[in-house]
């Protein structure tokens, strides 16, 4: 029975570019989709801008643009990352679009209808030069507790304390600075508490197959909670100024824009929908319909609790979400990425440094499984993986053999399938089970393990050694042959993740686009291949420094951290090249601007596959602690540095590099002799002290 699926990522805020979370995301869907179409599953995969909201609204303003006009951009480029990694949504929309407010609306006055929105007043600190209410995150203050400046309106960074935003001390808003006063203002709610919602969440939780046993879990822990943990309704309104879609029969109201976000996903349908002649009701009405969703686990919450109630009691023409798959978050060398640090892997960088695009999604799909555990991407675990696997053992098996065809015409002789060969077919079921339960690393596994049998057979066949006697050509022919059935079933199983490859391994092989259920044929006798042409190549150390590597124009500096200018792994020290105007000389300003500080090595080690480099931990006093990579590795044994002081640049941007972020840079004295010489102040310097002149 042939599977209907209606199936989405989530939809990313449309403020700011995809980074590698987003494409990590769409790989793994892609991945899932492709699978299910290759067996011959009806899959409509469609994704959307989330373009509402409070902080996209203040973003264009601060550019000076309208809303629409940053949603439009941001939008624009979409495309160039969809297509460089191959992610084959059918359609992209937005939710500022017609489809999204019609359907928004609709579901609201259904809810209405069945009792579940009710309104009432809401006090709310108003910035009164912004005439808006101001969300916790405006609102800045000093903590009730301990007094500390500039906290945010719910938690105090510094002492850990919870509070209101009208807890705080001299609030203020940072929009525009004004103290906020307490205004009133109706705000309409959806009854979760209802008891015919948490009734019917609870059994929707429990179906088995639909969530992972530890999303069900968290998602009951809420739904179940007791006391000020207990279920609230859910306020799903916001006051003008908002950029979103107005709530019906309430001038001045909009929908919050978590509201109006999932809904989104089925406007992107619907206008897929009505592009393709497909009836959009008729679909979801039809009992053997799936909606699934994928997302990450930071958005849990909103598509286990609010979602699936929302379209559950809207009732008709909508139906209750049937799978939400969570996964974890990538991390790149260990370290979570941020915008504001910029630490992570920029997905067009990736790209246009050359790096094939088909490397990263074997590498993802390698690392990722069903749980909601968190990958990382490792740089030199990345080139060691790629570059064995797919280069190694799988791409290996037909640059050996296919050569050797050319005697033959380039046709294939049949013959009794080897073992190698058999094993294949013989797995296609347990490989198929991996793929649909999400398994990617258990499916790829199984696959590498097979092409190493194949592998086994050609190194004990010797193909290269039987073609130089012709006593022999029959043996070789068959080797062959064998082989190259092997390559076509191991570029089947490995289509889902790597589509273009298999795009070219078809040409290659002059045969059809592979489906699943070619897997229990083999090619037959007299069939023509062409020549093999190179399908695939290693990835080289230089590439992942150019991926690492920023700012190529930032002025070099005297340190003995390597400027990202300078490969990571070379871990050389950059020559001098003081920063000066023409006379060499520079102004005082100039030397103030640099933040020197006394740092005490917190703790020192050596760094996997760094030749040159330590990482050190370092202590700074009041400016807490810091990583930086040093290339001291030739002078130091990390253990006789831990408790050392030394001197940090302490104000330099931080920077991304191969094995991490480096957040300063140490200074050491160096000469044409050998030997790095690291500074240190005398006894009774502190963390934290400032280096300046006296
Ligand atoms: N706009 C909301 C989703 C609305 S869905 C109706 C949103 N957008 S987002 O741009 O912040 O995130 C989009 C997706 O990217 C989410 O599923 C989120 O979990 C995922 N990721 C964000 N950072 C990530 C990683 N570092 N790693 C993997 N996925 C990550 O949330
Ligand atoms: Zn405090």
């Amino acid at each position: 029975m042939t599977r209907k699926i209606f199936a989405t990522t989530a939809l990313p805020y449309a403020n700011g570019s995809f980074h590698i979370g987003h494409i990590m995301e769409y790989i793994q869907a892609d991945i899932w989709v492709r699978f299910q179409r290759m067996q011959g599953n009806e899959v409509h995969f469609v994704c959307a801008d989330d373009a509402h909201g409070a902080p996209i609204m203040l973003k264009a303003e601060s550019e000076g643009i309208t809303p629409e006009q940053l949603v439009t951009r941001i939008g624009s480029e979409r495309k160039k990352y969809l297509d460089g990694f191959h992610i084959a949504f059918d359609n992209w929309h937005s939710t500022h679009s017609p489809e999204n407010t019609e359907l928004s609306q609709d579901i609201y006055r259904k809810l209405k209808a069945a009792g579940l929105i009710y309104s009432k007043p809401i006090e709310q600190f108003y910035d009164p030069v912004k005439n808006m209410f101001l969300a916790d995150r405006y609102i800045k203050g000093e903590c009730p507790k301990c007094g500390a400046k500039e906290q945010y309106g719910d938690a105090c960074e510094v002492c850990g304390s919870v509070y209101a935003p009208t807890d705080l001390k001299n609030p203020y808003s940072t929009l525009s600075g004004a103290t906020p006063v307490m205004k009133t203002s109706e705000h309409y709610f959806f009854k979760l508490s209802d008891k015919k919602c948490v009734d019917f969440i609870k059994q929707w939780l429990d179906k088995p197959g639909r969530l992972q046993p530890q999303v069900a879990n968290k998602a009951k822990e809420w739904l179940e909670g007791k006391g000020d943990k207990a279920l609230g309704d859910w306020d799903i309104s916001r006051d003008a100024p908002y950029f979103g879609i107005p709530i019906p029969d309430a001038p001045g109201k909009y929908f919050y824009v978590w509201l109006d976000a999932p809904v989104g996903y089925l406007a992107s349908f619907k206008n897929y929908c009505a592009k393709k002649g497909i009836d959009f009701e008729k679909f979801l009405a039809d009992p053997k319909s799936e909606q699934i969703h994928f997302i990450g686990k930071d958005i849990i919450y909103f598509h286990t609790l609010f979602w699936p109630a929302m379209l559950h009691f809207a009732g008709k023409p909508y139906k209750d979400p049937d799978q939400i798959n969570v996964h974890g978050f990538i991390t790149v060398s260990g370290e979570k990425m941020s915008k504001s640090r910029g630490t992570g892997i920029s997905p067009l960088r990736y790209l246009d440094v050359g790096m094939n695009p088909e490397w990263l999604r074997y590498y993802i799909a390698a690392k990722l499984n069903a749980s909601v555990e968190d990958i990382d991407f490792n740089p030199e675990d990345f080139m060691a993986r790629v570059n064995s696997d797919l280069v190694g053992k799988y791409i290996n098996i037909a640059s050996r053999c296919a050569g050797f065809l050319k005697k033959f015409d380039c046709k294939l002789t049949a013959g009794p399938a080897h073992a190698s060969v058999e094993n294949l077919q013989k797995h296609a079921g347990q490989i198929q089970t991996a793929y649909n339960d999400r398994e990617f690393g258990h499916a790829l596994r199984m696959i590498m393990s097979l092409a190493d049998q194949v592998n086994q057979f050609v190194n004990d066949a010797k193909p290269w050694e039987i073609a130089k006697d012709p006593g022999q050509k029959q043996a070789l022919h068959q080797i062959c042959s064998q082989a190259i059935n092997a390559f076509r079933l191991l570029t089947l199983y490995l289509k889902p993740v790597m589509p273009e490859l298999a795009r070219n391994v078809e040409g290659f092989l002059n045969i059809n686009s592979l489906q699943w259920s070619d897997a229990s044929t083999l090619l037959a006798d007299g069939h023509r291949i062409n020549e093999y042409k190179h399908l695939m190549t290693r990835v080289e150390e230089k590439q992942l420094d150019a991926l690492f590597e920023i700012e190529k124009d930032t002025p070099k500096v005297t340190a003995s951290t390597p400027h990202p200018a300078t490969p990571a792994k070379s871990g050389v020290p950059p020559a001098p090249q003081p920063a000066a105007a023409g006379d060499g000389t520079i102004k005082i300003d100039d030397f103030t601007k640099i933040d020197l500080r006394i740092a005490k090595i917190a703790n020192a080690e050596h760094v996997e596959g760094a030749d040159k480099l330590l990482k050190l931990t370092l202590d700074v006093g009041e400016l807490g602690t810091r990583q930086v990579f040093a290339g001291i590795k030739s002078a130091y044994d990390p253990a006789t540095l831990v408790g050392k002081l030394t001197v940090v640049v302490a104000n330099l941007a931080p920077r991304k590099m191969k094995f991490g972020m480096s957040e300063g840079m140490v200074l050491a004295a160096s000469g044409e002799a050998p030997g790095i010489f690291l500074l240190s102040p005398d006894a009774g310097a502190r963390p934290g002290m400032r280096v300046k002149y006296i």
